[in-house]
């Protein structure tokens, strides 16, 4: 069982985003996912019911609760689901420090971009989690770099792991999340972002199937491993031509 947390200090750093795509993902593995939106802005509950109209499958169970009692409902969804993702919102709130103290919790994920104002965010973060650890000896937090820069000259993320390494009580997640278009197709569309590329890679010409490597899937697949303890069969899900096996 996973029961995830993707929280932080700071807005727009990808943590509706990966809430949704590991839910979704869990979800089409076969796992029965309660997706669990603390934020007021409700932007994991907007995309389940805009799937839910669009009557994509699987749609994971959602559920949006606010105030100083979330542990307790992380609890209670615990005992009835195989997996818990949690959306925490932006900020430090009363839902977040409610989250961090469930014992449930088997990871804590706090994506950041690669940049000083985002970086910085993380020295209170740091604090944040020592204290909850007082109460949740247990609790595990990793930092993930989101929307990094696909220019390989650009050294931002070397400077970001540098930074993240430093810190006391967070770890880093080996997987690294880049800045790409794909992720915003696929949530207007309320797709995971490997249902998005599959689509993408069916509507293809056959020249150009041969040298398409489904990029942001490939990245998802592996902080899904890395999160969930789970292997998502992409070759097989997107039955592509060329094996992407060495890729990953
Ligand atoms: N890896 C990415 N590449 C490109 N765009 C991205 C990526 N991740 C997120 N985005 C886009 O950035 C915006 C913010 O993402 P998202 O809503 O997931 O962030 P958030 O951390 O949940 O924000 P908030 O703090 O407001 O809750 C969205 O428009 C989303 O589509
Ligand atoms: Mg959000």
């Amino acid at each position: 069982m996973a029961v995830i947390l993707c929280g932080g200090e700071k807005g727009g750093t990808g943590k509706s985003t990966t809430s949704v795509n590991l839910a979704v993902m869990a979800s089409l593995v076969g796992r029965n996912v309660a997706l669990l939106d603390c934020d007021k802005q409700g932007t994991s509950r907007n995309f389940i019911d805009r799937r839910r109209d669009k009557g994509t499958l699987p749609t994971p169970d959602c559920y949006q609760i606010s105030g100083k009692h979330v542990y307790k409902e992380i609890a209670s969804l615990s005992e009835r689901y195989d997996d818990v993702i949690i959306d925490a919102g932006g900020q430090d709130s009363v839902e977040l420090r409610s989250s961090m103290v469930a014992p449930e919790l088997t990871l804590m994920i706090s994506p950041v971009q690669a940049s000083a104002f985002d970086l910085e965010t993380l020295i209170k973060m740091d604090e944040l989690v020592e204290t909850s650890q007082v109460y949740n000896p247990e609790l595990l937090c990793k930092v993930l770099i989101t929307r990094a820069s696909t220019h390989v000259k650009i050294k931002k993320t070397d400077d970001a792991i540098a930074f993240v390494n430093e810190l006391e009580n967070i770890k880093r997640c080996d997987s690294v999340i880049c800045e790409r278009v794909a992720y915003q197709y696929a949530s207007n569309n309320a797709d995971a972002v490997v249902e998005y590329e599959k689509n993408h890679y069916s509507a293809m010409p056959p020249y150009k199937k041969k040298s398409y490597t489904p990029k942001a899937s490939i990245e998802m697949c592996s902080l899904f491993k890395e999160a969930l303890g789970i292997e998502f069969n992409l070759n097989e899900f997107i039955d592509l031509e060329t094996s992407i096996k060495e890729v990953v």
